[in-house]
């Protein structure tokens, strides 16, 4: 008998993430979890509701906890709701992308947003994305990857993956906005980002997504009969 597992992916902005998180649960028939697209969510609901990430740490956390998050499959590809309202695109603007460090970095959100992902993971058969899932998240996890490349790679990733959504931006612009995120996400108090001791590291500026996939798919089985 095999048992489902559970997937811990973490690394910074751009590393090819999700791409290889998502061909993981497609392979697996597991459910993929893009934990940053809940604190974006988060940071758009700051926006709309006008509030200040500087003064209002209090209700910003609030208001974290009130949300109800949900990732529902729509014609085969995964969307993020927020109370019902699809907000799939809107967290992934410039604006909402830049608010939601700081907003990840209030004590109050990450609690909340941390027990709503433990919830969603509690069956296993999941294959969960973000910063922290390997050391906060999901620690208990079997299977732990550490997923990074350098910054002029990411950036170069970044500006191909905006340009087939058909949005232009600025090679630099990119770089310096990663590099920004980078150090604020690795020396913030609260769950830096960093890599789990038990974690698998992989470097890919030189390799391909698909013999990573192919690699981690093939962790994963093991895990699975080991369990
Ligand atoms: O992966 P992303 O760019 O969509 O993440 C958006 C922001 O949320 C980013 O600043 C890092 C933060 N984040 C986090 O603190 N913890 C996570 N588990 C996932 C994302």
């Amino acid at each position: 008998m095999t048992r489902k597992v559970q997937v811990a992916i973490d690394g910074p902005a751009g590393a090819g993430k999700s791409s290889v998180a998502k061909a993981v649960a497609c392979a697996m028939g597991y459910i993929y979890i893009d934990t940053g697209a809940m604190y974006r969510a988060v940071a758009y609901r700051v926006l709309k509701a006008g509030l200040d990430v500087d003064t209002d740490a209090a209700e910003i956390g609030r208001l974290a906890g009130q949300l109800g998050f949900e990732f529902r499959d729509v014609n085969g590809e995964q969307r993020l709701f927020v109370d019902e309202e699809d907000v799939s695109e809107v967290v992934r603007t410039r604006e909402v992308g830049n608010l939601s460090s700081p907003v990840s970095a209030i004590p109050a959100v990450r609690e909340h947003l941390v027990a709503a992902q433990r919830a969603m993971a509690t069956a296993g058969g999941t294959v969960m994305e973000g910063r922290d899932i390997g050391t906060v998240v999901l620690p208990e996890a079997e299977v732990k990857v550490f997923l990074t490349a350098s910054p002029a790679e990411r950036a170069r990733r970044r500006l191909e993956q905006l340009r087939g959504r058909g949005v232009e931006r600025d090679f630099d612009e990119i770089l310096a906005d990663i590099k920004a995120r980078d150090e604020r996400d690795s020396t913030r108090a609260v769950a830096p980002l960093k890599k789990a001791d038990d974690a698998i590291e992989f470097v890919t500026d030189n390799m391909e997504k698909d013999d990573v996939v192919e690699h981690l798919v093939n962790i994963v089985r093991r895990a699975q009969e080991n369990g």
